[in-house]
C-alpha cells in the first residue's frame, strides 16, 4: 500500500496575484478551509500516513500556519469556543503526519519532487499538486488501488479542449486495459497545438516509483527553464516502466488561476 505523499509547495502563484503577493496560495480560503486542508483530507481518507511538503523560504507561512500550538493555546484556555478547539485538534493531527523539506529556487515540479529523495521509502509514492482540486469521488484513492493491481505508475488524466493543450502535460495511448485506464506511450510537457499527440491532459495526482528519482537526478532543464516531472516520467516509460492514465471520475476545479479559483468555491460550496 501507498502510504507517503508528496505536495510541491514552492511555486510562487504569479497566475494568483496579486493574492500572492504577500500571502501562500495553497492557505487561501475555498468556502472558508485552505485549499491545501482539501489535499490533506483526501490524502488521509486514501490511507496516506505521511505527507512531504515542499515549501521555500518565502513560504514557511505554511509551515507556521500547522506550528501555532501555543497561539490556540492561550485561546483555548481563554475562551472555551469548541469551535476553535475541533479546529486545533484538526491542525494537530495534520502536523503529526507533516514533514517540511525546501526549495529554495523555483525551479520546477521535477526539481521539487528530487528534494524528497532522502525521505521516500517504499517503491512507489503518491504527488499531489495543489492548485488541483478533485471533488465528489476521491482521485487518490482510486489511483492507489491501480496501483496495487497492476504495480505500475499512474497519472490522473482528463481530456482538455484541443486549443488549450499548451497548458498542460500532454500523453497519448498505448493500450485500453478497461473504460477508465490506459496504458501510457509517451509524455510531453505543455506542447504547442501543432505538435501535441492528443489532447488528453496529465491532472495534478501521480503515483511515481521511487526509480523516478535515478532519472531526475539526470534530468536536463526543458520547457522554461524548469525540470519537469513529466520529462523524468517520459524517460522511464522509455526504459520500459508501466504508467496507467486513469480518468477520474470526481469533477476537477483548477484553483491555479483567479478564474479557476473564484469558481472552486461556487462548487464546492454546493457541495
Ligand atoms: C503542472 C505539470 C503539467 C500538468 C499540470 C496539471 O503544470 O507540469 O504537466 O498537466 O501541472 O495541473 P503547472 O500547473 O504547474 O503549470
Amino acid at each position: 500500500m501507498i502510504k507517503q505523499a508528496i505536495i510541491p509547495l514552492a511555486g510562487l502563484g504569479t497566475r494568483l496575484l496579486p493574492l500572492t503577493s504577500v500571502f501562500a496560495k495553497e492557505l487561501l480560503p475555498i468556502n472558508g478551509k485552505p485549499g491545501i486542508e482539501y489535499i490533506l483530507d483526501e490524502c488521509i481518507e486514501a490511507g496516506i500516513k505521511e505527507v512531504i511538503f515542499i515549501i521555500s523560504k518565502k513560504k514557511e507561512m505554511i509551515k507556521k500556519y500547522f506550528y501555532n500550538d501555543s497561539f490556540y493555546k492561550k485561546i483555548i484556555k481563554k475562551k472555551k469556543d469548541k469551535r476553535i478547539l475541533k479546529e486545533y485538534k484538526k491542525i494537530l493531527k495534520y502536523k503529526k503526519m507533516i514533514k517540511f523539506v525546501y526549495q529554495n529556487k523555483p525551479m520546477g515540479t521535477g526539481d521539487a519532487v528530487l528534494k524528497t529523495r532522502r525521505f521516500i521509502k517504499d517503491n512507489f509514492f503518491l504527488m499531489l499538486l495543489p492548485d488541483d482540486l478533485i471533488i465528489k469521488k476521491n482521485c487518490s484513492k482510486s489511483m492507489i488501488k491501480i496501483q496495487k493491481n497492476f504495480k505500475s505508475g499512474v497519472i490522473a488524466s482528463m481530456t482538455v479542449n484541443k486549443k488549450d493543450v499548451s497548458r498542460w502535460g500532454i500523453f497519448d495511448l498505448k493500450k485500453k486495459i478497461n473504460r477508465d485506464n490506459f496504458f501510457v506511450q509517451n509524455v510531453v510537457e505543455k506542447p504547442p497545438i501543432k505538435k501535441a499527440p492528443s489532447n488528453k491532459a496529465v491532472i495534478g495526482r501521480y503515483i511515481l516509483p521511487k526509480s523516478i528519482f535515478k532519472k531526475l537526478l539526470k534530468q536536463k532543464p526543458g520547457k522554461g527553464g524548469e525540470i519537469h516531472i513529466t520529462d523524468a516520467i517520459r524517460s522511464l516509460i522509455k526504459d520500459n516502466q508501466r504508467f496507467i492514465a486513469h480518468n477520474f471520475s470526481g469533477k476537477y476545479l483548477d484553483c491555479g488561476t483567479m478564474n479557476g479559483y473564484i469558481k472552486s468555491a461556487m462548487e464546492i460550496s454546493k457541495l
